[in-house]
């Protein structure tokens, strides 16, 4: 069932993912006519209606795209609740200013600590009605533990149709279409199996650090942050079987399946990185032993994946932003008699960050008299067209009351299982440079595969 939301209440408005992402996809919701409840914003940060609204504007003027009468509208729409999460009075003054709503969307932009005390407390003051519906942002818990208790929390309060669970990732243009271009294309399933494909590769490195989030980020880690979440939600679309349709539940099925199938991972499969310089950022511990970068070698246990090794490597401040899947085919036998070795055929899937992008690695004769190759790359699509943000699509999908594209308590658990035995490693992570690709340490988690393929920087 599908319930269209007739209020929107947004805890931490004046966090930072409401700066950079919540309010300029408000903003654009507003311009397609998508956006036209009243948008509540709360927090504790002691600002006034007038001062979050001029927040509001300065976030969509760096964040968005001008246009006066859309940011305006949605000034207008917007109502203002300040206090402390713990304190019930809080939420008996945003009963009133939720009014007559009797559908109101709670989006948690905060952190995951304090979502069992906010749940509980919308219960207590009469917020969450039957209608009711609540978005969560990510990492849902800790590990499995903590997951499954925070699930039973939101669970005690919201049936789990009325459970939104963000994982921006699977609004990304580029993640649908992987998904698409796997099963709307013949030429792909004869191939995509362990006889053809030699390994797969997934990257996401940013060349920023932790910036203003060092306080939330330390009490995280690259594996908590993005791996647990974005990554195995990119290779449960990379590796899973064909769903029974498209439909958003048979996808979400075959998601759960593919990700029960990924081997726990082993310590001795993961190099965990940290830049120098991390200890010094503002809000981070001076002896922080958290990650900022991790590679892994991942096994899905499965008769089309078995003995195909997946390898995710993400990381801050490295030598370049980008996200980008490979998934590199076997040689060929006249491949593999060459002198001069070339790359083999591959599938790159570029993700972002702005340009999205399919290519297909093919080889072709060098013209001359010798019966010698050279790589040459197929570009399918290479696109910088502005598609609808990530958040713009999930934030009106969850309004719209349409679940597709959010994470399933079976998927996010699958997640933690497979993370969970290298969660906080006493071991000490590696030290790595700036502007660099990570540790060296990490490269020989790829030697079998001819190591890691660094992504063309455009
Ligand atoms: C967020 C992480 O979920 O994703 C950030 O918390 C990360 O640390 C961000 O930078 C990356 O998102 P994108 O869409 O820019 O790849």
């Amino acid at each position: 069932m599908s319930t269209q939301s007739d209020a929107l209440v947004l805890f931490g408005a004046t966090g930072d993912l409401a700066y950079k992402e919540i309010f300029p996809a408000l903003q654009a919701l507003v311009r397609k006519q998508k956006l036209t409840i009243p948008v509540i914003g709360t927090a504790r940060g002691g600002m006034t209606l007038e001062e979050v609204r001029q927040r509001v504007r300065d976030s969509v003027a760096e964040h968005g795209v001008e246009d006066e009468a859309a940011t305006a509208r949605l000034t207008g729409l917007l109502d203002y609740v300040d206090g402390d999460y713990t304190n019930p009075d809080t939420f008996d003054r945003l009963r009133q200013a939720i009014g007559d709503a009797q559908a109101p969307l709670y989006y948690l932009a905060i952190p995951p600590s304090m979502f069992g005390t906010v749940i509980r407390s919308l219960d207590a003051a009469g917020c969450a009605g039957p209608d009711a519906q609540v978005v969560v942002e990510k990492p849902f818990g800790r590990d499995l533990e903590s997951a499954r208790a925070l699930g039973d929390t939101v669970h005690g309060v919201f049936d789990e149709e009325d459970i939104y669970r963000i994982d921006h990732y699977l609004g990304k243009e580029s993640v649908q279409n992987l998904l698409y271009f796997r099963f709307a294309n013949s030429f792909l399933e004869p191939i995509w199996n362990a006889d053809h494909v030699a390994s797969v590769q997934v990257t996401m490195a940013e060349d920023f650090g932790v910036a203003t989030r060092g306080a939330f980020y330390d009490s995280v880690g690259a594996i908590r942050d993005v791996v647990q979440n974005h990554l195995l939600q990119v290779v449960a679309h990379v590796a899973m079987e064909r769903p029974e349709d498209m439909s958003g539940n048979a996808v979400r099925d075959a998601k759960a399946e593919l990700l029960s199938r990924v081997r726990p991972l082993a310590p001795e499969n993961l190099v965990r990185g940290q830049y120098a310089g991390y200890r010094k950022e503002k809000g981070v511990a001076p002896d922080s032993n958290v990650e900022t970068f991790a590679a892994m070698k991942l096994e899905i246990d499965s008769e089309r994946w078995r003995g195909v090794p997946f390898l995710i490597r993400t990381g801050k401040r490295m030598a370049a932003t980008i996200t980008e899947v490979v998934v590199e085919l076997k040689r060929t036998p006249v491949l593999q008699e060459e002198k001069q070795p070339c790359a083999p055929n591959y599938f790159r899937f570029r993700l972002g960050p702005k340009r999205v992008a399919i290519a297909l690695g093919a080889l072709s004769k060098k013209p001359g008299s010798e019966m010698v190759g050279e790589n040459v790359e197929l570009l399918v699509r290479d696109d910088t067209r502005d598609h609808m943000g990530a958040y713009e699509r999930l934030i009106g999908d969850a309004i719209r009351g349409d679940h597709t594209l959010f994470a399933r308590e079976d998927t996010v658990a699958h997640s933690w299982r497979v993370v969970e035995p290298v969660l906080d490693l006493p071991e000490p992570v590696v030290s790595y440079e700036p502007g660099s690709w990570g540790p060296e340490a990490a490269d020989a988690l790829a030697d079998e595969i001819g190591g890691w393929l660094f992504p063309r920087c455009e």
